[in-house]
C-alpha cells in the first residue's frame, strides 16, 4: 500500500473502502458521531464545514473537498457523484436531482436536474391494446428519462465550485475501481428487484456474485466500468456525456432493446436555473424548488394553513391534535397535487396554491376534533405501494454557502436497465408522470393531464430540498429527505418541529412522523421513533376505549390508521451558536461530518 494509500472504516457497519488518492486527500474520521440505525439519535456533527448524507464514504468524499480549500458546492458535488457508487440503488448519473443553494453573497439558486421524457415519448406511450402498463413505465427502456444529474451538477459547478471539476470526481472513481463492502440498503434492494434486475445482462453481471446470487452484505462491489466513466467525465466534461460516446452508446442500446430515446434527446437536454419559492412562515423565509418539484409549492401551502393556528401550544397540549392538524393540512394540500401540478414549462401551475388567502379558507376546512374528506378535483382510489428510494443531502460551509441536494434513480435500481460497458444505470422517473388518468403509480400517487406524458416534459417530483432563513436573512435551516411522497411532509414536519417547537435539527429528524397523501386515505404513522406507541407494526390498529395513545386518538378522530418502520429518510443542517449541525437520519446508516 503506497503512503497515499489510507485505509478507511465507515461510521456504520455499510461500507469499507480502499483509497488511492493522487491528490493526497485522504479520508479520516472528523468529529462524527452517532449511534448504530437502531436508536432514536441522529449521528451529528458540529464544525464550520458540514456534511450530511446516507452513507459514511459519501460524506468523507464531501469532507475530501472542504480539505482541499473546496466549499460545500465541491463538497455537495462529489458527495453526489460517490453516493451513485456507494448507494446506486437510490441515485446515479443514471438518474436526476434538484440542487437549491444559497451562496455566500446571499444568492439562491434553484437548479433543476429532472429528467425529460424523449422527444418520441407522447400520453399513449404506456398504453397496449388501451390499457395502461405500470410495467412499462417502472422497468425497462421505456421507464428512462433522459439522464440529468451530470447537466445539473456541471451547472452548479460552473457556477458557484472552486476546485477543479476533475478533483471532485476523485471519491467516486476510487469507490467505483477498489469497490466497497456492500451494506444492507445496497444488498436488501439488489435482493428485492433480482428478478428484474437479470433481465439486463450488464445489470445482472454487475449486482450478482461469481455463483449468480444476488450481491450479499458483506461481499465487494466493484465498478470497473462505472469507473471509467467517471475518468471520462472528469476529463473530458459533460460534452462526453451527452454529445459524445456515452450519448451515442445509450441510445443505441435502448433503441435495440425497444426504447425511444435518441442522441438528439441527449444533445437538447440541459439542466435550468429556476426562480426559487420564497415564502414566509411566522418570522422565517422558506426558500423551496419550484416546478416540475411539487414539494415547494406544497410545503409552502401547507406552513400556510398552519399559520392559522398556535402550533406549539397545540402541541403542548395535545400531541394527538397536532399530529391531526398536521395530516389534514396535508390531505388538503396533497388533494390539490394530484389535479393541478405538472411541469409549468407545459402547463399553467396556477399562483393561489402558495396563496396564504387560499390557505386561511382551507384552514376554515380543518375540524380540530376529527377527520374531514376532500372530495378533490378528481375520483380515483390508489394504493401505496412505496419502497425506500432516493437521498438527500445537504453540506455547508464557513463561508456561508449552503446546498440542498436530492437526487434519484427513482424506484431501487430506477429502470434496471444498465448501459453495457459503461456501468451506469439508468433512471425510471417516467413513472413520475401520471401515465394514464387515475392509474397510480409507484408511490400510489395518481395525477391528472397536468402531470401527463409529453414529449420533453419533466415529471412531476417530490423532492423538496428546502433552505430556511432568518429574521436577518442569514440561513437558518435546511433539510430535505428521500422517500416519494413522505418526502414533502417529512420536510415540512422536520420544519415546523424546528421552527414551531424549538427542536434542534437532530432532535427533529429523529422525531416520530406521519404522512397522510389524500389518495389512499389512511394515515401512515411511524412505529418505534419518537413515542408513537403502536403494538404491531405491520398491521391496522383499532381504537380500545381507555388507550390514550397518540395513534389511538388520532383513530379515534376518524384517521385510517397505517402503521409503518418508517416514514422518508432525512438529512439537515441548522446554524446555532455553536457552529454548524449536521444531522443525519437514524433510519438508515448515514454519516454527519465536521471540518
Ligand atoms: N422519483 C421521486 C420523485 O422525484 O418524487
Amino acid at each position: 500500500m503506497s503512503s497515499r494509500r489510507q485505509f478507511i472504516r465507515s461510521t456504520a457497519a455499510t461500507g469499507t473502502l480502499l483509497w488511492t488518492s493522487p491528490l493526497g486527500i485522504g479520508f479520516g474520521q472528523e468529529k462524527s458521531s452517532g449511534s448504530s440505525s437502531n436508536t432514536t439519535r441522529s449521528r451529528t456533527a458540529t464544525g464550520e464545514n458540514v456534511v450530511a448524507t446516507v452513507h459514511p464514504i459519501a460524506s468523507q468524499a464531501a469532507l475530501a473537498m472542504f480539505r482541499l480549500g473546496g466549499n460545500a458546492v465541491d463538497a455537495a458535488v462529489a458527495a453526489a457523484l460517490c453516493l451513485g457508487v456507494v448507494d446506486g440503488h437510490n441515485s446515479g448519473i443514471g438518474g436526476g436531482c434538484l440542487i437549491l443553494i444559497r451562496s455566500s453573497s446571499g444568492a439562491v439558486y434553484a437548479i433543476d436536474g429532472r429528467e425529460k421524457a424523449p422527444a418520441a415519448s407522447s400520453p399513449t406511450l404506456y398504453l397496449r391494446n388501451g390499457k395502461p402498463s405500470v410495467e412499462l413505465s417502472q422497468t425497462g427502456p421505456l421507464a428512462a428519462g433522459v439522464p440529468s444529474q451530470v447537466a445539473a451538477l456541471h451547472l452548479a459547478h460552473s457556477k458557484l465550485g472552486s476546485l477543479s471539476w476533475s478533483a471532485l470526481f476523485e471519491p467516486a472513481i476510487h469507490a467505483a475501481q477498489d469497490g466497497y463492502v456492500i451494506g444492507n440498503a445496497t444488498s436488501s434492494t439488489i435482493k428485492s428487484e433480482f428478478a428484474d434486475i437479470l433481465k439486463f445482462e450488464a445489470s445482472k453481471s454487475v449486482l450478482s456474485s461469481a455463483s449468480g446470487q444476488p450481491l450479499a452484505i458483506g461481499e465487494t462491489l466493484r465498478q470497473t466500468d462505472l469507473a471509467n466513466t467517471l475518468r471520462q467525465l472528469a476529463k473530458a466534461g459533460p460534452e462526453w456525456f451527452y454529445t459524445g460516446e456515452f450519448a451515442t452508446r445509450c441510445a443505441e442500446y435502448l433503441q435495440s432493446i425497444g426504447g425511444v430515446m435518441t442522441k438528439s434527446d441527449f444533445a437538447n437536454y440541459k439542466a435550468i436555473e429556476r426562480t426559487p419559492l420564497d415564502s414566509k412562515y411566522r418570522k422565517h423565509r422558506v426558500l423551496g424548488f419550484p416546478t416540475p418539484s411539487s414539494g415547494g409549492i406544497h410545503i409552502a401551502q401547507m406552513l400556510n394553513i398552519l399559520e392559522n393556528f398556535d402550533v406549539a401550544q397545540m402541541y403542548r397540549e395535545s400531541p394527538a391534535r397536532f399530529f391531526h392538524l398536521l395530516a389534514e393540512s396535508m390531505k388538503l394540500a396533497f388533494a390539490d397535487r394530484a389535479y393541478w401540478l405538472g411541469d409549468s414549462d407545459f402547463v399553467k401551475v396556477p399562483d393561489f396554491l402558495t396563496d396564504p388567502d387560499y390557505a386561511a379558507k382551507l384552514a376554515k376546512k380543518v375540524d380540530l376534533e376529527k377527520a374531514i374528506s376532500v372530495a378533490g378535483h378528481g375520483n380515483a382510489n390508489a394504493t401505496d405501494e412505496s419502497k425506500k428510494h432516493t437521498t438527500h443531502l445537504t453540506t455547508a460551509d464557513a463561508k456561508g454557502n449552503w446546498v440542498a441536494l436530492t437526487s434519484t434513480v427513482n424506484t431501487s435500481w430506477g429502470s434496471k436497465v444498465m448501459v453495457p460497458g459503461t456501468g451506469v444505470m439508468l433512471n425510471n422517473q417516467m413513472d413520475d408522470f401520471s401515465i394514464a388518468p387515475g392509474v397510480p403509480n409507484a408511490f400510489g400517487l395518481i395525477g391528472s393531464a397536468a402531470n401527463a406524458v409529453e414529449p420533453n416534459k419533466r415529471p412531476l417530483s417530490s423532492m423538496s430540498p428546502s433552505i430556511v432563513l432568518d429574521e436577518n436573512g442569514k440561513p437558518f435551516l435546511t433539510c430535505g429527505a428521500a422517500g416519494g411522497p413522505k418526502i414533502i411532509n417529512a420536510t415540512l414536519q422536520n420544519i415546523v418541529r424546528c421552527l414551531d417547537l424549538d427542536e434542534s435539527i437532530d432532535k427533529a429528524i429523529a422525531s416520530a412522523r406521519v404522512h397522510q397523501q389524500w389518495r389512499p386515505d389512511l394515515l401512515y404513522v411511524e412505529s418505534g421513533l419518537g413515542g408513537l406507541r403502536i403494538p404491531n407494526a405491520t398491521e391496522k390498529i383499532s381504537v380500545k376505549e381507555g388507550d390514550d395513545s397518540i395513534a389511538r386518538q388520532l383513530a379515534s378522530m376518524g384517521h385510517s390508521i397505517r402503521p409503518v418502520n418508517s416514514i422518508a429518510i432525512a438529512q439537515g443542517i441548522q446554524a446555532t451558536s455553536n457552529g454548524l449541525i449536521a444531522a443525519s437520519d437514524p433510519r438508515t446508516d448515514g454519516a454527519a461530518m465536521a471540518f
